[in-house]
């Protein structure tokens, strides 16, 4: 079964309105297609959804937007979160959950990111859910049941039909923003082991339906490593989503 790629930026806490402005315009100009075969998803912070929005309603490339967090609840007294319903209406269709920098410096847990990743589900948000071990888990040989474990535990109480529109991120975190990539053995390694799961928890039918993507220092000059892999339907990329041309090649490589 042939899954439509996906590409996704995650812009992390980066760009400034105009600045964002700027590289949304890039982006929409470079793009020299409307990508039909493939999901090209562009995840700006918040403050500049909006303005993805315009850009991108304004041309012809079909880039679609997501966020890069959420909270659980529809609404309320909860300060300083944004619900499902919120990016429903600024037209998110994908949101990042479960990111190793939320885990790190806001307390994540595997059993928000299930809250979270069922919120986005239950509005027709498809969530981005993000896996990946650090280099003191790999070293031990326990990447696969650590990494698994996190799928498992995100997809909690999602059942195989909701799970469908889900996308898993394969992460190591010793590979984000640091240069270093895993070799194309260990990533297909572990990205199959992640499917494994997938077919033990919703049966082949729909784990073979589900994408599975890499992240971590993937760039026009290695993506041909993970392009070709059977497991690995595209990526999600942060620092080279931040230069239009970069983020172009990317694009091209998975289409
Ligand atoms: P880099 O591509 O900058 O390594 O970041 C990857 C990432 O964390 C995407 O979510």
């Amino acid at each position: 079964m042939a899954r439509k790629p996906l590409v996704a930026g995650n812009w992390k806490m980066n760009k400034t309105t105009i600045e964002a402005t700027f590289l949304l315009q890039e982006l929409a100009y470079a793009c020299e297609k409307r990508y039909e075969d493939m999901d090209v998803v562009v995840c700006p912070p918040f403050t500049n959804l909006r303005s993805a929005r315009v850009v991108f309603d304004s041309d012809k490339s079909g880039i679609k937007i997501g966020a890069q967090d959420v909270f659980w609840e529809d609404e309320g007294a909860y300060t300083g979160a944004i619900s499902p319903l919120m990016l429903k209406e600024l037209g998110c269709s994908y949101c990042i959950v479960g990111h190793s920098e939320r885990r790190e410096f806001f307390g994540e847990t595997d059993e928000m990111v299930n809250a979270k990743a069922r919120a986005l589900i239950r509005h027709g948000i498809a969530p981005i859910i993000c896996c990946g071990e650090t280099l003191e888990t790999r070293d031990a040989g326990e990447t696969e049941s650590f990494v698994t474990a996190q799928v498992r535990a995100a997809l909690t109480e999602i059942t195989a039909d909701e799970a469908q529109k889900a996308v898993i991120a394969y992460e190591p975190i010793w590979a984000i923003g640091t240069g270093h990539t895993p070799t194309p053995e260990m990533a297909e390694e572990t990205c199959a082991a992640i499917r494994l799961e997938l077919t033990e928890l919703y049966g082949t039918a729909t784990a073979q339906e589900m994408r599975i993507l890499y992240g971590g220092s993937m760039k026009p000059s290695n993506v041909k490593h993970f392009e070709p892999l059977p497991n690995i339907d595209g990526g999600l990329i942060g620092g080279a989503s931040l230069v239009a041309a970069d983020f172009i090649d990317l694009l091209k490589a998975f289409d």
